[in-house]
């Protein structure tokens, strides 16, 4: 049997909505902007409250992109996915920061120093290639230049 930690954070969070499974997305999002990602325990939590099992709620949040099951590193570097970006290259810097950096995108380095994420068009297709750096946005990237920015936070 798992034994989970209730985070008291996530009480204020879960309040705000009804006991209802439609609300599962929007607190999912809600607990991530506060922890930052989706712990076991959050998931649990999430699951207690709304009455769902948690492998239903890890099923849902697993459909989606946008919520991360590990904690982020210190820095977290974003490469963008979307049709400009990817025609433009964002697949090879992907590709080099994994290989930079030893870790698959969507992980953290065993230090937590940095997580690597792929994220859908970040709505500067004009820059692309797009890549976000510690939620600073640079444009017409490639894997040198970011390799760079890389260097330069450490
Ligand atoms: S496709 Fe990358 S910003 Fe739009």
């Amino acid at each position: 049997m798992t034994t989970v930690t209730a985070a008291p954070e996530l009480d204020a969070v879960l309040a705000k909505y009804e006991r209802k499974r439609q609300y599962l997305i929007p607190i999912l999002q809600d607990v991530q902007d506060e922890l930052k990602y989706l712990s076991e325990d959050a998931i649990h939590q999430v699951a207690d409250y709304l009455g769902l099992s948690a492998n239903d709620v890890f099923g849902v949040a697993t459909f989606y992109t946008q919520f991360r099951f590990i904690p982020p590193g210190r820095h977290h570097i974003k490469v963008c996915q979307g049709t400009a970006c990817h025609v433009r290259g964002s697949g090879l810097i992907i590709e080099e920061m994994a290989r930079t950096l030893h870790i698959a995108p969507g992980e953290t380095t065993d230090d937590r120093e940095y997580s690597l994420e792929r994220v859908a068009c970040y709505g500067s297709c004009a820059l692309a290639p797009v890549v976000i750096v510690d939620d600073r946005v640079h444009g017409r990237m490639d894997a040198k230049k970011t390799t760079e920015i890389i260097e330069r936070i450490s």
